[in-house]
């Protein structure tokens, strides 16, 4: 049995993701931005062990969940799930002045990354939209373009990708894999979205409990359970390393050695 902290659990794939894991014998600690969210998930799953609360839009709101998860203890496994889309019309900036989709996609999964004590296990929600993004580290948080949301989305989603094969080269001791669930009809997908929703949280789940050796490595791209090849510039060491000094630098948190 493993004890599993899931971001972003009070809908979707991350809630889905929650009954599965309590389905399968685990325990489960969800996440939701405020207490009303709070009681939603908790109704919706009461065997959860506990609901953490923080919003992870803010560098202070991300702080304080990591904080707040700590209290309870270590995790064998910690999924990054909480997401926004890619409709924001115009470039939402938040208290720090970061995008709000650059801030909550991938800058909040970097800081709790670095101050939750380290799992064994970490997964981190991609998209198969990230393939054909460009990782513009020159410009993250999107002062020198004209805003594009599904760019903004997308790219959110390569940066993920090269935040779990940035960790994964660090840690050696902890398995730090990625996975796109498919384009399946949660609020985010929207009604229409055509891949199968059963099979989306599938995959997140397996890397993060799984004792099968498929599920037993580390600095990988999942999809359905499979191996798959993700957008070359996640191989970059180069990337890799100068996004995670940005997000060090955008945060005020350093990533652990
Ligand atoms: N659905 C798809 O087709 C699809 C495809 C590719 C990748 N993904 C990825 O899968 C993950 C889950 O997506 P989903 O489809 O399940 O989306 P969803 O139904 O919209 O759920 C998103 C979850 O994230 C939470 N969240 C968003 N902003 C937050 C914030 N500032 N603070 C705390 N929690 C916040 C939401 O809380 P509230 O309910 O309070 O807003 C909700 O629990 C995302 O990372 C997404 O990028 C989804």
């Amino acid at each position: 049995m493993a004890r599993v902290f899931v971001t972003g659990s009070s809908t979707g794939l991350g809630l889905m993701a929650g009954e599965l894991l309590v389905e399968q014998g685990h325990r489960v600690v969800l996440h939701a931005r405020n207490q009303a969210r709070a009681d939603d998930a908790r109704r919706a799953l009461p065997q959860a062990e506990a609901v953490v609360l923080g919003d992870l839009s803010t560098v202070a709101g991300a702080r304080s969940v990591a904080d707040e998860a700590n209290k309870l203890g270590r995790f064998d496994a910690v999924i990054h799930n909480a997401g926004v889309g890619y409709r924001e019309a115009r470039p939402t900036r938040t208290v720090d002045a970061l995008p709000h989709v650059f801030a909550i996609n991938v800058l909040a999964p970097y800081i709790l990354t670095a101050l939750i004590e380290r799992p064994d296990r970490l997964v981190y929600l991609s998209s198969g939209m990230h393939r054909g993004a460009n990782a513009r580290l020159d410009d993250l948080t999107w002062t020198r373009r004209a805003w594009n949301a599904a760019q903004a989305y997308a790219e959110s989603k390569l940066l993920d990708v090269l935040i779990a094969f940035a960790v994964a080269r660090r840690w050696p001791d902890v398995l730090s894999n990625a996975l796109e669930p498919g384009w399946v009809p949660t609020r985010m997908g929207g009604a229409n979205a055509p891949d199968d929703l059963d099979q989306g949280h599938r995959t997140q789940v397996w890397l993060a409990v799984s004792d099968e050796p498929e599920a037993r490595v580390t600095g990988k791209y999942f999809r359905y359970l499979r191996q798959r090849a993700p957008d070359p510039q996640t191989a970059s060491f180069e990337l890799q390393d100068r996004l995670i000094a940005e997000c060090g630098r955008l945060s005020g948190v350093a990533l652990p050695e």
